[in-house]
């Protein structure tokens, strides 16, 4: 860990274009799975149309403030989890190597789910399912085993075209920020845009589409006074926007030094939230039609959320559209087209901080994380538990990994390094909306609160109930399993000698603390 005379010259970092290529990234990475499978779901089953309440506080309040604080830490610091926060303070590093693990855990099922996106485009076309799509999802496409089972037996429709997104992502992550990263989402985002336009407005006239979306946006007031319901707003907020798992970090760490931080934060926080409410219009729009032709109220109609949402019940209503292989055609390959941009920022993370630590190019910290990745991928997500599997870890590296890494990082900013103060300064040193003084308690200490104590309320849960139906073993091995490995290599890593950047503590965090005394003179001098 220590700096070293003979350390190796820097490589020159890559950075975006421009601020429209930072903005379609990270807009991108917000914009995934979550938006289009999981936002629709939640809202629905958390007081509907009074489920936007605390889902826009906890975007105001919650995520815009710590999207800024990534953007913060990593623009200032200019580099990925672990050299950023190794920057505030020695011990920081394990923290951004936390970040980077809780990013390779979720990476590796994420794709999964990608994969049988893309074989569902394909299905779509002769509407594949038939008559019965809940056995030909569980039963024929994934090859499911029972929950208290485990199976190395490969679901080949889900691992061929599971290791074909591999080869696609880590082709694109290995040529490099801006020539693949960027270029990428430069192709996809508008792609995904016109297609999930397309599928709302044919969607919206369909018969039964107002009655779809009155129970959508119809409020249950009581709802509000559920704790349960400001949760799963916060949570889903933390899981769309990808903030405090060093995805934003990563990206802003590539931004050039005169870059409009705080604004840009605001666009992509809002453009997310757009497209989720979009979302909710486009899925409602067809659960409507499906409860008009199937003559029940919307209320009645099951498997609103998750898989079962995409892969069982969208087969269904397609199946009972004129026209319904375009319309099978224009969802699933949104849902791919959303999941890869959110795909390859969290692979940018790994890719990011290897080559800080290393010194390797893109190509080669593709490779040594790929590979891995491929194959724990493919054997645990393409095999016949694979459903299973991934509920299991999906659940517990979101409810613990993810919200525990956001409490770090925002405790360790407001109590070590240059602090929050310094940082909101930075913030306002190059953006066109400032930062309030409000902000420096909101995330230091409001935001770890809340979320230590929906942590909290999660682990009690689990550890007194168990996760679902699973036998514990199972849930140790998997759920646990999962935070556990993120923690072992965080440390394996931290303890590794780095063998490029090398970090000259003193002499960069004197610099920084000058640069931030001039930036906060500035500030207020811009104030008076
Ligand atoms: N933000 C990404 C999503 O919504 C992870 O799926």
């Amino acid at each position: 860990m220590s700096s070293s005379a003979s350390s190796p010259a820097p490589r020159a970092r890559d950075s975006w274009s421009g601020q429209t290529g930072f903005l379609l990234a990270a807009i991108g990475s917000a914009i995934g799975l979550g938006n289009i499978w999981r936002f629709p779901g939640v809202s629905y089953s958390n007081g509907g149309g009074a489920f936007l309440i605390p889902y826009l506080v906890a975007l105001v309040f919650v995520g815009i403030p710590m999207l800024w604080l990534d953007y913060a830490v990593g623009h200032k610091f200019r580099g990925s989890p672990p050299w950023a926060l190794r920057k505030i303070i020695g011990g920081g590093e394990f923290i951004g190597w936390f970040q980077t693990f809780v990013c390779f855990v979720i990476m590796v099922y994420y794709g999964a789910v990608l994969a049988w996106g893309v074989q569902y485009t394909i299905y779509s076309v002769n509407e594949a399912w038939g008559a019965d799509p809940t056995a030909f999802f569980l039963e024929s496409f994934l090859e499911k085993v029972p929950g208290d089972t485990f199976s190395w037996a490969p679901a080949w429709a889900v691992m061929i075209p599971l290791a074909l997104v591999w080869v696609l992502v880590l082709l694109v992550i290995g040529r490099g920020l801006s020539k693949g990263v960027e270029a990428a989402n430069k192709v996809f985002l508008p792609l995904l845009v016109i297609l999930f336009l397309a599928l709302v407005v044919r969607a919206l006239f369909l018969p039964g589409a107002v009655e779809g979306l009155n129970a959508f946006f119809t409020p249950n007031w009581a709802a509000l006074a559920d704790p349960k319901v400001w949760l799963a707003a916060f949570a889903q907020i933390f899981y769309s926007l990808s903030v405090g798992f060093g995805i934003m970090l990563t990206y802003a760490s590539y931004l050039k030094p005169k870059s409009n931080l705080t604004g840009t934060a605001l666009v992509a926080g809002f453009a997310n939230s757009s497209f989720e409410i979009l979302a909710g219009i486009g899925v409602f729009s067809a659960v409507g039609f499906m409860a008009h032709q199937q003559g029940v109220a919307v209320a009645e109609v099951e498997g609103l959320t998750g898989p079962i949402l995409s892969f069982v019940t969208f087969p269904q209503i397609i199946s009972m559209m004129p026209g319904g292989p375009i319309f099978g055609v224009l969802f699933f390959s949104s849902l791919v087209l959303a999941g890869i941009t959110s795909l390859l920022s969290l692979l940018q993370v790994v890719s990011g901080g290897l080559q800080d630590k290393f010194g390797w190019s893109p190509a080669r910290s593709a490779l040594v994380f790929g590979v891995p990745a491929t194959v724990v991928s493919l054997v645990l997500f393409g095999t016949r538990s694979g459903l299973n599997n991934l509920d299991i870890v999906d659940n517990f590296i979101n409810s613990i990994g993810v919200v525990s890494s956001a409490i770090m990082f925002a405790v360790l900013c407001a109590v070590a390094g240059p602090r929050l103060g310094a940082l909101r300064a930075h913030l306002n040193s190059v953006s066109s909306v400032k930062v309030p003084k409000v902000w420096e308690p909101l995330v230091g200490i409001v935001i770890p609160l809340v979320l230590f104590i929906m942590m909290a309320m999660s682990v009690v849960d689990l550890v007194t109930n168990g996760y679902e139906d699973y036998p514990g073993g199972y849930v140790m091995l998997f759920g646990w399993g999962a935070v556990a490995i993120a923690v072992i290599a965080a440390l394996i890593f931290t303890f590794i000698p780095w063998k490029h950047r090398t970090v000259d503590t003193h002499a960069t965090v004197t610099r920084i603390l000058a640069d931030d005394a001039d930036a906060i003179a500035a500030t207020e001098g811009d104030a008076q």
